[in-house]
C-alpha cells in the first residue's frame, strides 16, 4: 500500500480547500460557526467556497499527478461522513472521499488521510466538544466508519492534525474555532483529543493494515535570555509545545508541570502502538522568562530577530527542522514523516522565496537523513493557496496560485521547481 521508498508529498485540509459546505448532507462544523462571528477572520471570509475542491477533484488530482508526488495528504471532514457527529455514516460523504482516493490511486499517488483537521461537527461542540470525554468515543466510531469504506485503500492514516494548535489557538487563546479563550483551563481538550487518538488506533487496525500516525506541530525552543528563570520558562514552553502531545503516545504520561483529567486506563489507551510520528514544522519559538505577571503565562514568547521572514512574519529557519528531526528521533525512536512544511508568500507566479524556503528545508532534511535520522517523507504545505483559518485568504501557501474569484489554478515557479527536484528523487 505505502510505497517502500521515501515519500514526497503535498498536504491540504478539508475546510481549507473543499467548499461545498452544505452539499450532500454535510452538517456544519465549528469552523462554519466561527467564521460567521464578526471579527474572527481578518478579511471576513469563510470556507463556504474556498478552492471549490469539492467540485474540482479531477483538476486537482491532475495538478498532483503533474507535480509527480508519491503521496497526497488530505483530511476527511467528519461532518460530511457523519453529520451531527454520531450515528450511521452518510454514504454521500464517504462517496466523495472514495472517489478522491480512487482517482489518486489511478494516478499512482498514495492517499494519506487525516481524520481530524479541526472541523469538529458543531453538534458535538454543542455537547461540550473536546471538553466532553464522550467526544473521544464518538471519534473512534467515526474512524471506524471511514475505515470500513476506505481501509483497504488509504495508504497511511493520520488520526489528528496538530492537537497542540487546536487546544492552544482554539481553546486557550480563542483565535481559532471554537473561539474559547480559557488559557490553561483549556488543557482537558488536549487529553480528550489524545484519548480520541488512542481509541481510534485499534478501530483503524481492525479494518486496515496501513500504518497509523498523528501529526503534531513542533517548534524548537530558542532561549532569548540565560538566567535560571529563562531556562525554566524554556523548559515549560518546551513541555507544552513539544512533549505534552507526544510523551503520552509513547507511554510516558504527561510532562510536568501539566495536570490533565486522566481517568482509569486512559494512559494505556493513548499509548496504543503507532507506526510513526508526523511532524509539522514551520518555525522555532523564542522564549524567555515572563517580564511581568500580566499575561498569566510562565513564559514570554519573543520574536526571533536576524532571520528572513514570511508574509506570516514567521522566521525562516531551515536548521530548526534538522534540530527537530534529530531530537524527535533521539527522544522517541519512531520513524518520522514531515507532514507539513511550507511558507506564506504572496508573489506569483515567480515565487523565488518559496523555492529558496523549500530548498533550504529539503537540504536540512537530507542532512538529517544522512546523519542517520529515520525520516521517511516530506509533505509540502500546500499544493494550492487556500483558506488560512483566521487569516482568511490573506496568506498564500500554495505551489499553485488560486484566483479566489474565478477559482482558476495557476502553477507557480515553485511547482515547476519541485517537479524538477522530485525528478531527481532522493
Ligand atoms: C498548520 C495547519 C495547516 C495550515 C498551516 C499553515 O498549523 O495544520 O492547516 O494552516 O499551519
Amino acid at each position: 500500500m505505502l510505497p517502500d521508498r521515501f515519500l514526497w508529498g503535498v498536504s491540504t485540509a478539508a475546510y481549507q480547500i473543499e467548499g461545498g459546505v452544505a452539499e450532500d448532507g454535510r452538517s456544519p462544523s465549528i469552523w462554519d460557526t466561527f467564521v460567521r462571528e464578526p471579527g474572527r477572520v481578518v478579511d471576513g471570509s469563510t470556507g463556504d467556497v474556498a478552492c471549490d475542491h469539492y467540485h474540482r477533484v479531477d483538476e486537482d488530482v491532475a495538478l498532483l499527478a503533474g507535480l509527480g508526488v508519491d503521496a497526497y495528504r488530505f483530511s476527511i471532514a467528519w461532518p460530511r461522513v457523519q453529520p451531527g457527529g454520531q450515528g450511521p455514516a452518510n454514504p454521500a460523504g464517504l462517496d466523495f472521499y472514495e472517489s478522491l482516493v480512487d482517482r489518486l490511486l489511478g494516478s499512482g499517488i498514495a492517499p494519506v488521510a487525516t481524520l481530524f483537521h479541526w472541523d469538529l461537527p458543531q453538534a458535538l461542540q454543542d455537547e461540550g466538544g473536546w471538553f466532553n470525554r464522550e467526544t473521544a468515543a464518538r471519534f473512534a466510531d467515526y474512524a471506524d466508519l471511514v475505515a470500513a469504506r476506505l481501509g483497504d485503500r488509504v495508504a497511511m492514516w493520520i488520526t489528528l492534525n496538530e492537537p497542540f494548535v487546536h487546544t492552544v489557538f482554539g481553546h486557550a487563546f480563542g483565535l481559532h474555532a471554537p473561539g474559547q479563550a480559557l488559557m490553561f483551563d483549556a488543557l482537558p481538550t488536549a487529553h480528550h483529543q489524545l484519548l480520541a487518538h488512542g481509541l481510534a488506533v485499534p478501530a483503524l487496525r481492525a479494518r486496515s493494515s496501513s500504518p497509523i500516525t498523528i501529526a503534531n506541530n513542533y517548534s524548537p525552543v530558542y532561549l532569548r535570555g540565560d538566567t535560571d528563570e529563562d531556562i525554566v520558562a524554556g523548559d515549560v514552553y518546551d513541555a507544552l509545545h513539544n512533549r505534552l502531545f507526544t510523551d503520552p503516545l509513547l507511554g510516558r504520561g504527561y510532562p510536568a508541570p501539566f495536570e490533565l483529567p486522566v481517568k482509569d486506563r486512559d494512559l494505556e489507551t493513548i499509548a496504543a502502538p503507532i507506526d510513526a510520528l508526523g511532524v509539522n514544522y514551520y518555525q522555532p519559538t523564542g522564549i524567555r522568562a515572563p517580564s511581568t505577571s500580566d499575561s498569566g503565562l510562565p513564559f514570554d514568547i519573543v520574536p526571533l530577530e536576524g532571520y528572513p521572514r514570511t508574509d506570516f512574519d514567521w522566521p525562516v529557519v531551515p536548521a530548526g527542522l534538522g534540530e527537530l528531526l534529530t531530537r524527535l528521533q533521539a527522544d522517541y525512536g519512531l520513524p518520522l514523516y514531515v507532514t507539513e512544511s511550507g511558507c506564506a508568500y504572496a508573489e506569483s507566479p515567480d515565487d523565488q522565496r518559496r523555492i529558496d524556503y523549500l530548498a533550504g528545508h529539503i537540504d536540512a532534511l537530507e542532512a538529517a537523513r544522512a546523519g542517520g535520522v529515520d525520516v521517511r517523507g516530506y509533505f509540502v504545505w500546500s499544493i494550492v493557496d487556500n483558506f488560512e483559518w483566521a487569516e482568511g485568504y490573506t496568506k498564500r501557501f500554495g505551489l499553485v496560485h488560486v484566483d479566489f474569484d474565478s477559482l482558476v489554478r495557476t502553477p507557480k515557479a515553485s511547482y515547476h521547481w519541485l517537479r524538477e527536484r522530485l525528478g531527481r528523487k532522493a
